[in-house]
């Protein structure tokens, strides 16, 4: 249990012992949501398997100029012990606003390599993130580039979010210096039972075909197996804009036949509930597929069961007054792989091929990240590679 030396902390903000159980929250009776503790210390980093909290920031960084192998470590050694903190409701070294750590709310703090980090600093002596080809649908913007790192922030409480982005940004500001940052939301926690699928700001329900933590396959599919990265994963960010003024024009069997699943449900269009198996060779009375061919869910679903990947993306909502909408909206689409070139880069290159809801998409920025695997009390995130 925690002393706070008069600070006040809250009596439930307990550690979870480090095992390796998915959801790590600590759901002690009678805690309010401020006080729920996701374990940072394990054999993988939390933020990936653990279920999305309702607030997500997303750090690009870049590492300044001169920063190498040692610097990382540094930086790296610096970060994880602030991470560990403030997931357990306890203030970062040197916190000026320590009350704010008192609610941890869920807080995870997952960190990611990108590609630089591998070629350059570590002299390409891992096997670590690489590059994704171009996809004829992309429309990238510079400034949601790829960047050195990643620091994905997810708690419950906004407040919370900002604290931990504040203390993180803080401590890294001499080794290296954000380049973007992408925030993102999902339902408020509680508002709905735990574990019921999201919904997009296109109203469709999202996440449901999503492996689960409980198929056979889950960790083959989500923790790598590459030597220096075994137990990590690695992460896929895509910030796909929504043109909500043209959806805003097809009516709801055009939006229903986009994504091949019911609105108020999200069932398939040959199902009832959401988590039926959708039926791609039924046919209506005029013999036409019930499921378009072209709908997003008949060209992302794979034959092969090897090709699914986790998605665990936020909707995103940027107020811009420039357009008609009043905003910039979208999704920061985050999905975790063992092998992004084997799992997910086929799916991309079937949807840029042909997906209906291109018409309504675009994606704007991309990058890819090696999360490393997790690491035990008194180590950080990244200590094997940087040893
Ligand atoms: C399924 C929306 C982008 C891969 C779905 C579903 C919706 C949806 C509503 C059906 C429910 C579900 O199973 O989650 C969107 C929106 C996108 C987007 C609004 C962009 C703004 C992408 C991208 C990929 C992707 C970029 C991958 C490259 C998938 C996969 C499924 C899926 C694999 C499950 C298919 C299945 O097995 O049934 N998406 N999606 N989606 N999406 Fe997307």
């Amino acid at each position: 249990a925690l002393t706070g030396a008069g600070l006040g902390w809250s009596a439930a903000a307990v550690a979870l012992p480090v095992e390796d159980s998915t959801d790590r929250t600590d759901r002690t009776p009678g805690a309010l949501p401020g006080a729920r503790v996701v374990e940072f210390h394990g054999p993988h980093q939390a933020g990936v398997s653990t279920p999305p909290p309702a607030h997500l920031s997303l750090l690009g960084l870049d590492l300044r100029r001169g920063v190498g192998a040692a610097g990382l470590a540094r930086l790296m050694r610096l970060l994880s012990d602030d991470a560990a903190r403030l997931t357990r409701g306890r203030p970062a070294l040197a916190d000026t606003e320590p009350e704010l750590a008192f609610t941890p709310a869920a807080l995870t703090v997952t960190f990611g390599f990108g590609p630089r980090i591998f070629d350059e600093i570590l002299g390409g002596a891992v096997d670590g993130a690489k590059p994704l080809p171009p996809f004829a649908t992309d429309a990238l913007e510079k400034q949601w580039r790829q960047t050195d790192l990643a620091v994905q922030i997810c708690a419950d409480d906004p407040t919370t979010v900002a604290h931990a982005r504040r203390m993180l940004l803080k401590d890294a500001t001499g080794l290296a210096r954000p380049r973007w940052i992408q925030n993102g939301f999902r339902d408020a926690y509680g508002m709905r039972p735990d574990g019921t699928t999201m919904r997009n700001l296109m109203g469709q329900v999202d996440g449901t075909a999503n492996p689960a933590a409980t198929d056979p396959d889950f960790a083959e599919l989500v923790w790598s197996r590459r030597p220096g990265l075994t137990g990590g994963t690695f992460l896929v960010l895509r910030r796909i804009r929504v043109e909500l003024e043209t959806w805003d024009q097809v009516d709801r069997a055009g939006r229903e036949a986009a994504v091949g699943r019911r609105l108020d449900n999200g069932a398939p269009l040959t199902g009832r509930d959401e988590h039926d198996v959708p039926d791609f060779a039924a046919t209506d009375a005029l013999g036409l597929p019930v499921i378009d061919p072209a709908s997003h869910i008949a060209r992302a679903r794979s034959a092969n069961p090897a090709q699914r990947f986790l998605r665990r993306g936020y909707n995103y909502c940027v107020p811009d007054p420039s357009r008609p909408t009043g905003e910039d909206s979208g999704l920061v689409f985050v999905a975790f792989a063992a092998d992004v070139e084997r799992q997910f880069v086929p799916v991309q290159r079937r949807l840029a091929e042909l997906d209906r809801l291109n018409q309504w998409i675009t994606t704007i920025g991309s990058a890819v990240y090696a999360v490393p695997p997790g690491c035990a009390e008194g180590e950080f995130v990244g200590q094997a590679l940087l040893g």
